[in-house]
């Protein structure tokens, strides 16, 4: 059996388009509008995707970009946002995700910095502030929140998170209203906004 593991970047690679618009989690392949958008305006401000192909399998991703083209509002001077990281769990202790994150970390030598953000006690699974932790990030900020429509009364926290890989680096900084709208254009995402909801801001301030 062959246990090649492989990073591809698939920002422009037409053979794992459907990458491009979902992830690892088993859900329909669909162009929707707000991927659209957002994919057609980060990629040349410098986005990138990349699957991790282990034993044959799609087992990881990590999606990156500079602020700009991130979807977090976070702020900073040369600085590299990562929107996601995941390596599925069947996969898990064999420092997959650490080679994921090494690879970007290699790919954007230049930058002052890695920021993202995290989450406490949200009901999902996903971007625990641990797991973030063990890559190497530290918290610099935090906002406690509910969400409008879910889980009503249960509170969780989100964290701006740094890594900084260049002496004086200076931190960034967040939009934190920003932050209460959620993410529009990653449907598996822990923050997804869905647009049915005509709200402005799916979360508020707890
Ligand atoms: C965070 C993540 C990418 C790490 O990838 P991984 O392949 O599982 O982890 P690695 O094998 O690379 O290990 C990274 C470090 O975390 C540690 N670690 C990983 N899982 C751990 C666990 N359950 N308990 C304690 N430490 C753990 C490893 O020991 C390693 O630490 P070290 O550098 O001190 O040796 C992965 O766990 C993940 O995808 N989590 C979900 C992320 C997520 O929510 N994504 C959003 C989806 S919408």
């Amino acid at each position: 059996m062959n246990f090649e593991t492989r990073i591809l970047d698939i920002t422009k690679n037409d053979e794992y388009e459907k990458y491009l618009y979902k992830c690892l989690a088993p859900m329909p392949f669909r162009k929707y509008r707000k991927r659209r958008g957002y994919l057609e305006a980060a990629i040349p401000k410098g986005f990138h995707k990349k699957i991790l192909i282990f034993n044959e399998g799609i087992v990881g991703q990590i999606e990156y970009a500079p602020p700009e083209a991130s979807y977090y509002p976070i702020i900073g001077d040369n600085v590299i946002v990562m929107n996601c990281i995941w390596v599925l769990r069947k996969v898990k202790g064999r420092l997959l995700g650490k080679q994921l994150f090494a690879d970007m970390m290699k790919n954007e030598k230049n930058a002052d910095g890695f920021a993202t953000v995290a989450l406490e006690n949200h009901w999902s699974p996903w971007l625990k502030k641990w797991q973030m932790e063990k890559l190497g990030f530290k918290s610099l900020d935090s906002v406690r929140v509910m969400h409008k429509l879910k889980h009503k009364g249960e509170c969780f926290k989100i964290y701006l998170m740094w890594l900084p890989t260049a002496k004086n680096s200076k931190p960034p900084a967040w939009n934190t209203p920003k932050i209460l709208e959620g993410v529009s254009c990653c449907t598996s995402h822990p923050l997804y906004h869905q647009e049915k909801t005509k709200l402005k801001e799916i979360l508020e301030k707890r």
